[in-house]
């Protein structure tokens, strides 16, 4: 009898390599088919990480395809719409920005410079490195439109103009100042995302009317940031990406010192000494947790995301109030049957389902993962990263998954899960 060899079953890390081969559209990547069919900002960052553990151009190449599209402005903006797809909405005619390629008029989370330094340090980081060089360029640009255009309260910390930028599209955070857009002028669309997945795992059309309504301001105002910034309808300071864009000044700053970049050494250890001292305009000592806050009225959203959570990341925080945050982790964990919930459960609309009120984004657990084991809590860095490496075992490479039953939701075959078991989870 002759015994006939059997294929080796795919590994884990056999199928995050694939996916990230699939996603690959060439030179990008898209997060998923259909669903999100263009390249997405801080998607791309997360991407890189991930390329990085097994195709070493690849990865930087990420980050060049998307920084190719950054505004003479600064801006680096949220989504490049490389090629034509008609199965999303909002799509560049919607946008209409005039750009070539075409692209949305709004930004995403600032961690490319994070990045970039990680892709270096691991090369051995030699500040001649001429890859790194020319995105240290483009992200000290895009690092300045945001102190240009989105800190008015002079105070280092980031003010979002849509909740599109947050990348937490659709958290409770942002309920308040959203019941205040006025829909009247929207008009009828056709959305595309409920097409691909299910709509219980979507934002809600009375969400969308006025995410398209903030659109329809910034493109009246012809994508003119100083008027966005000073009178758009939608502005709140968010903790998740006044953390990241502090953590990215910082690496900023290493790569400056590393070049040797005196003038822009100086200005970045003003706007980290800045941040540091303006974050605990977001502290709440009600939750005992770092809030996003709205520009327009003042209020706190007095609500623990996982963005809350970010403070560690960044670096900041008193030992009492790190403290505080500590125990409010200490509460989802044991609510929670995975840690990192997007939203605690209890909360104002909580749903383990849908989207960022509830469901668990590992880029979001990676950071503040890394914070906390950078700061001296290898323990919940490490229940964080294991919790993780679960959900992906139990359920595949899903675009976010519910703290109660580990179910993935949303798009499927996601290019930053599988990134982020590649380079964090599953190592
Ligand atoms: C979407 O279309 O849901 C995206 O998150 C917007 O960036």
């Amino acid at each position: 009898m002759t015994l006939t060899a059997q294929p080796a079953e795919p590994t884990l890390d056999d199928l995050a390599r694939d996916i990230l081969r699939r996603n690959d559209r060439g030179g990008y990547t898209v997060p998923t088919g259909g669903l999100y069919p263009f390249q997405w900002n801080w998607d791309s960052a997360f991407v890189a990480l991930g390329f990085a553990e097994f195709d070493r151009n690849r990865a930087w190449q990420e980050i060049e395809s998307l920084v190719s599209a950054q505004w003479a402005d600064g801006m680096i903006p949220h989504i490049v719409f490389h090629q034509h797809d008609a199965g999303y909405f909002p799509g560049p005619e919607v946008w209409n920005t005039g750009r070539t390629p075409p692209t949305s008029g709004i930004t995403q989370p600032p961690v490319l410079a994070s990045v970039v330094r990680q892709l270096w340090e691991q090369e051995g980081a030699d500040p001649s490195h001429p890859r790194m060089r020319a995105l240290y360029a483009a992200c000290l640009k895009s690092h300045r439109w945001f102190h240009t255009y989105r800190d008015p309260l002079g105070n280092g910390l980031v003010m979002v103009t849509h909740n599109w930028e947050t990348g937490r599209d659709n958290s409770s955070e942002w309920d308040h100042a959203l019941d205040r857009i006025d829909t009247s002028a929207v008009g009828s669309y056709q959305r595309r995302d409920t097409g691909h997945v299910d709509a219980a795992m979507r934002p809600t059309q009375r969400e969308y009317d006025r995410y398209v309504a903030i659109l329809q301001f910034g493109r009246s105002s012809g994508w003119d940031h100083r008027v966005i910034a000073d009178q758009g309808p939608f502005r709140m300071i968010d903790v998740g990406m006044s953390m990241m864009l502090l953590r990215a000044n910082r690496d900023l700053l290493a790569l400056a010192e590393a070049i040797g970049d005196e003038a822009a050494a100086v200005e970045l250890r003003d706007r980290i000494a800045l941040s540091e001292q303006g974050m605990d305009w977001l502290w709440n000592e009600e939750v005992g947790a770092f809030c996003s806050r709205d520009v327009i009225t003042g209020e706190s959203s007095g609500l623990v995301t996982n963005a809350s959570f970010l403070a560690f990341y960044a670096g900041v925080g008193t030992p009492a109030q790190r403290q505080r945050l500590l125990d409010a982790l200490e509460r989802m964990g044991r609510s929670a049957q995975y840690l990192l919930p997007s939203l605690e459960a209890g909360s104002r609309d909580y749903d383990h389902r849908r989207y960022w009120r509830g469901p668990i984004w590992l880029v979001v657990s990676y950071m503040v993962a890394r914070g906390l084991a950078e700061q001296g809590h290898a323990d919940w860095a490490e229940r964080i990263r294991a919790d993780s490496a679960r959900l992906i075992i139990r359920s595949g490479f899903y675009e976010s998954f519910s703290p109660e039953t580990g179910e993935g939701s949303g798009g499927g075959d996601f290019s930053w899960t599988a990134a982020m078991w590649l380079a964090w989870c599953g190592q």
